[in-house]
């Protein structure tokens, strides 16, 4: 779209007026064009109350999968159908952008809102990303990218400076982004609360407008986190055109003077209210032919069965389809009461909730004695009766089937797993069943990788994720086989998260995380420095059997067929993801061992046979060269690796590709997973940044950080009490992980923040006046 619809408003004034909201989830109307209702995302409609943050309190919608559930499914197709869903959902709850999907990559497993993303690796993330968002906007309903860019933790998320080397930047972390806004043309993006080498992303015109728009083509709205702005003239010259939530205007007079001042120009005003009014036309001009009753009970069956298609089995002896019959315990609190999703702003409050227990019972009723024992507490305790109880369910059946995972206190926006382990009552439960009876299933419930030292103890086990209201019947569906384990893992299970490069800087300072580990991410790690994952990207495994030959490779200069035949050789109906890897053979500078180039998932009937064909393109052999600020392909010898994981590789074929001579620069090789200085600096062409100091104080200083004067000590406690307080006090029974989030958000908030969550007051002349003090304060007391 390149027209741009004039703004409707005149005066300077009134235009800025416009470009941040007039609450929380509401734009201003510009003249007689109206005003856009958003609501989260990503996996379910949250259309709270008016004027509420309103998380848990939601007007009832389908909660789908969460992202990483979704995720492993391998299934554009099925992606697109649930946006669709989303979109119908979003448009019958007047709902016009639906703030999702979140891509940003895993760059370590304990990231607390993993769950709502989707891989580890760019390509599986952006491709997924783009199938949600085509599935939504074919509602007439805009997407949301976010959050753009490289928000990959949520330590100290609102404040952090990443520091992280052209190249990592580009093969990473933005590539997800880049492949969704071309494959599908969101109508808004998100940017991201943090810093990106020392700019806000609200403030970056290099991402928001040199790289998004310019570079990948981009012609839609960006509006900011919620409370992400950081300099609003600043984020206007940088394209960022939308504030949210409404700020009470804080920004405005601000804004205003930096025109009449001429630090930014009014053309850069005028464009964004032009693009928020183009934002509204688009979706005035959307199909009006929707239905825009959505049908519960479809998207339900719909959550269900993409629910089925992201469970991986992470093993299985044969104990798995169940085949019914005899006594079947089953243990764990989850099995009851399921978690189903994350807390956070993507709760959603679901139309309907299946538990396993209730499902299983009704499935096996007939043939099958099933008892149960809960083993543990809500938090994840357990007791010596709670063991005892589970033990003599497991003794006294055929099999047992354990409910285990994280308890939802485990995963949350607002802030990251402290460990990747079990809780220890999950442990010591279901290590005791496991004594007790081994023909034990273990069903697993969470957001992302744990770390399962007992993992080849159980006869099987199987990853369920955090799999939406109908997870819990979707799982009694792949138990007894009336759905096949449809899912590979979008991500690395590491045998103990200290294996990770990225651990050792995650999640780094308050004010800094360095991204020393460079490229060295997930699979991308292990296949390349021999450190093998519990369960590697890509895996998991399927009721019946498949035999892949007849690999072809075939093409010239830098686009190639890849093709090979997929047979299913078992007795049921299954589906196989085929992933293609490219591994550089005699590359000029260091690269991971094996990257993801293209993947396609294929259903088969028993005994039938696909010939599957993926493409691959120049950018599936390059690598980004900083220094020429381009992708390059080095010409000479790659090679293909066709696999259904990163490391079980079922046929490879080596071949010739066109490119540019080897360049013979090699920064950073030789050295190890976790870059020193100098090899780091060398990637980043200056030095390594050191942290911001503390004092002084400024608009951007964390609420701890007034800790850091004596009168800031005596003010603190009393201002942050206050404002958890009056979050938290607008939530309905906020659980542990709400209320978690609520304190670790106002504790390292900017203090730049209070103004714009209180509307304004204190007025930012007042906040800058208080710091003055501050700082004159501790100046003095310094002294002294
Ligand atoms: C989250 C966004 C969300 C927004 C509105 C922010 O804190 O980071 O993902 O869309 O709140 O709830």
């Amino acid at each position: 779209m390149t027209t741009r619809t004039p703004p409707t408003t005149s005066t300077l004034a009134e235009q800025v007026r416009l470009l941040s909201g007039q609450d929380n989830w509401r734009t201003e109307p510009i003249g007689d064009v109206r005003a856009l209702v958003l609501a989260d995302g990503p996996h379910g409609v949250r259309r709270p109350s008016a004027g509420q943050l309103g998380i848990g309190e939601a007007v009832p919608a389908t909660c789908f999968p969460t992202a990483a559930s979704l995720a492993a499914t391998w299934d554009p197709d099925l992606l697109e159908e649930v946006g669709a869903a989303l979109g119908r959902e979003a448009r019958a709850r007047d709902v016009d952008v639906l703030l999702g999907p979140g891509l940003n990559l895993k760059r370590h497993p304990a990231g607390g809102r993993n769950f709502e993303y989707f891989s580890e690796d760019p390509l599986l993330s952006g491709r997924l990303a783009a199938a949600l968002v085509r599935g939504v906007q074919s509602q007439g309903v805009g997407a949301c990218l976010k959050h753009f860019a490289v928000n990959n933790q949520e330590s100290n998320r609102l404040i952090v400076d990443v520091v992280v080397d052209e190249r990592t930047l580009r093969e990473l972390y933005l590539s997800g982004f880049e492949i969704a806004v071309r494959e599908s043309a969101p109508w808004t993006v998100m940017c991201a609360y943090n810093r990106v080498n020392g700019v806000y992303c609200s403030d970056s015109r290099r991402l928001l407008t040199d790289v998004l728009r310019e570079e990948w083509g981009f012609d839609g709205v960006v509006m900011s986190d919620w409370g992400a702005t950081n300099d609003r003239a600043n984020a206007l010259a940088a394209g960022m055109d939308l504030e949210m939530p409404g700020s009470g205007k804080a920004f405005d007079d601000e804004v205003v003077a930096a025109v009449r001042r001429g630090r930014i120009d009014a053309a850069d005003v005028e464009r964004s209210v032009g693009r928020l009014a183009d934002l509204v036309r688009r979706l005035d001009e959307g199909p009006a032919e929707v239905a825009v009753a959505d049908d519960p009970d479809a998207h339900h069956a719909l959550a269900r069965r993409v629910a089925a298609a992201g469970t991986v089995l992470l093993t299985n002896d044969g104990l798995l389809p169940l085949t019914g019959g005899g006594r079947l315990a089953v243990v764990g609190r989850f099995a009851a009461e399921p978690r189903y999703q994350g807390a956070g702003s993507s709760q959603v409050t679901p139309t309907r909730v299946e538990a396993a227990l209730p499902a299983l019972r009704e499935r096996l009723d007939a043939t099958t004695d099933v008892t149960y024992a809960a083993g543990y507490d809500e938090a994840g305790d357990t007791s010596d009766t709670l063991v005892a109880e589970a033990v003599a369910a497991a003794t006294a059946a055929d099999v047992v089937v354990v409910f285990a995972g994280l308890p939802g206190a485990y995963e949350s926006e607002g802030f990251d797993r402290d460990h990747l382990g079990l809780p220890d009552g999950h442990t010591r439960v279901v290590e005791a069943v496991l004594d007790a009876n081994p023909r034990t299933v273990v069903v697993l419930s969470n957001g992302g990788p744990v770390e399962l030292p007992w993992a080849d103890r159980p006869a099987a086990l199987v990853e369920g994720y955090l799999a939406g209201q109908a997870g819990g019947a979707a799982i009694v569906d792949v138990l007894v086989g009336d759905a096949e384990p449809g899912g590979r893992l979008a991500e690395s299970f590491p045998v103990t998260v200290s294996d990770l490069p990225a651990d050792a800087n995650f999640p780094g300072g308050p004010k800094q995380v360095v991204y020393r580990e460079r490229w060295y991410v997930g699979y991308r790690f292990h296949e390349t420095a021999g450190v093998p994952a519990r369960f590697p990207f890509g895996h998991g495994g399927s009721y019946t059997t498949f035999a892949w030959n007849d690999l072809t490779v075939d093409g010239q200069g830098q686009h190639v067929r890849v093709e090979i035949d997929v047979t299913n050789t078992g007795e049921r109906a299954g589906s196989e993801v085929v992933q293609v890897y490219v591994r550089d053979v005699e590359a000029s500078v260091p690269r991971p061992d094996r990257e993801l180039r293209g993947f396609t998932k294929v259903h088969l009937a028993p005994g039938e046979t696909a010939r599957v064909g993926i493409d691959l393109g120049p950018r599936a052999f390059a690598f980004y060269d900083a220094d020429a600020g381009d992708w390059r392909v080095e010409a000479g010898a790659f090679e293909v690796l066709v696999g259904a994981s990163a490391t079980d590789v079922r046929a490879r074929a080596t071949i010739d590709v066109d490119g540019e001579p080897a360049s013979t620069s090699d920064v950073g090789s030789g050295s190890p997973w976790v870059a020193d200085d100098d090899t780091f600096a060398a990637l980043l062409g200056r030095p390594v940044p050191r942290p911001d100091p503390v004092l002084p104080l400024h608009r951007n200083s964390s609420v701890e950080d007034l800790l850091h004067t004596p009168l800031g000590r005596r003010v603190q406690p009393l201002l942050a009490g206050t404002a958890t307080r009056q979050m938290l006090g607008s939530l309905h029974q906020p659980d542990a992980a709400t209320r978690r989030m609520f304190e670790t958000m106002v504790r390292t908030s900017p203090l730049r923040a209070m103004v714009l969550f209180g509307r304004g007051r204190p007025s930012f002349r007042s906040l800058d006046r208080v710091l003055q003090v501050l700082n004159l304060r501790g100046a003095r007391d310094g002294r002294r």
